[in-house]
């Protein structure tokens, strides 16, 4: 498994943390890691982009980008209004292709939830996972809502032959409330897929040394780490 997509339920819910996450366990292994975010929106041309957010605080990956549209908004709309080439789900899975041919991982974030669009052709990130024939991993928010979010977002890719990887919470909260913690017995039953880690509030924030020593701790055995699903559902009460 040398890519995997990285997506979620939707935008600002922690997919560039956790695939900091995943790059730092994988580096920690003496894995070469690169990240790659195909369209990146929102941003100023001097701004760091998600991707050089992932890798610096991994400590050690390859930082890539193929597109910047400045309005925040989806890659289609952004690039269309700013008249500017959108990046097309191919052009996004060829450079993915290219970097595993360097890499021992390649991880590829989309942009915001699963079906927002790169092109006007439609085209999304499941396309891009569908041309490289990578495990999606789908990155969810802990409380209220997230069950049905994260059905929607599984049953989306198997609608297009694409099979969930697990799914990550991308902040835990310090002290969950009751729907988080009944979530992480029912998130597994909503995705139909494992729940492979939960990544603390506030870890975007720590150094890449205090990132980089934690990160095992946040991801389940399956993506490189040694967190435990039940030991964690325990501990939260
Ligand atoms: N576990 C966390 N610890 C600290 N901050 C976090 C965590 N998860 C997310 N954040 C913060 O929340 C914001 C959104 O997170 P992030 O950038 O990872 O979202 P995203 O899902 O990648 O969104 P986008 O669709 O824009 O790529 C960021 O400012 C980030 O620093
Ligand atoms: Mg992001």
């Amino acid at each position: 498994m040398n890519v995997i997509v990285v997506t979620g339920t939707g935008t600002e819910i922690g997919k560039t943390i956790v695939t900091a996450a995943l790059a730092a366990v994988a580096s920690a292994q003496g894995r070469s890691v690169a990240v790659l975010k195909p369209a990146q929106t929102g941003l100023a041309p001097d701004e760091p982009g998600d991707a050089h957010t992932a890798a610096h605080l991994s400590g050690a990956a390859t930082a890539s980008e193929l597109a910047r549209f400045p309005e925040p908004l989806a890659p289609a709309t952004s690039a269309r209004r700013a008249g500017l080439t959108p990046v097309t789900p191919a052009e996004a899975a060829a450079a993915a292709a290219k970097l595993a041919e360097e890499h021992d991982l390649v991880l590829v974030e989309g942009a915001g939830g699963l079906l927002v669009r790169f092109d006007e052709d439609g085209g999304t990130l499941a396309d891009v996972a569908r041309a490289l024939d990578a495990p999606v991993l789908v990155v969810a928010p802990a409380g209220l809502g997230t069950l049905n979010a994260t059905a929607l977002t599984t049953e989306a890719l198997r609608a297009r032959g694409l099979d969930p990887l697990g799914v990550v919470v991308g902040s835990w909260p310090d002290e969950p409330d009751l729907a988080e913690r009944c979530n992480l017995t029912d998130l597994p039953e909503a995705a139909g897929a494992p729940l492979l880690g939960a990544v603390p509030h506030g870890a975007g924030a720590l150094t890449p040394e205090e990132f980089r020593t934690r990160a095992a701790g946040w991801l389940a055995p399956r993506l490189g780490g040694a967190w435990d699903a039940e030991a964690f559902a325990r501990s939260v009460g």
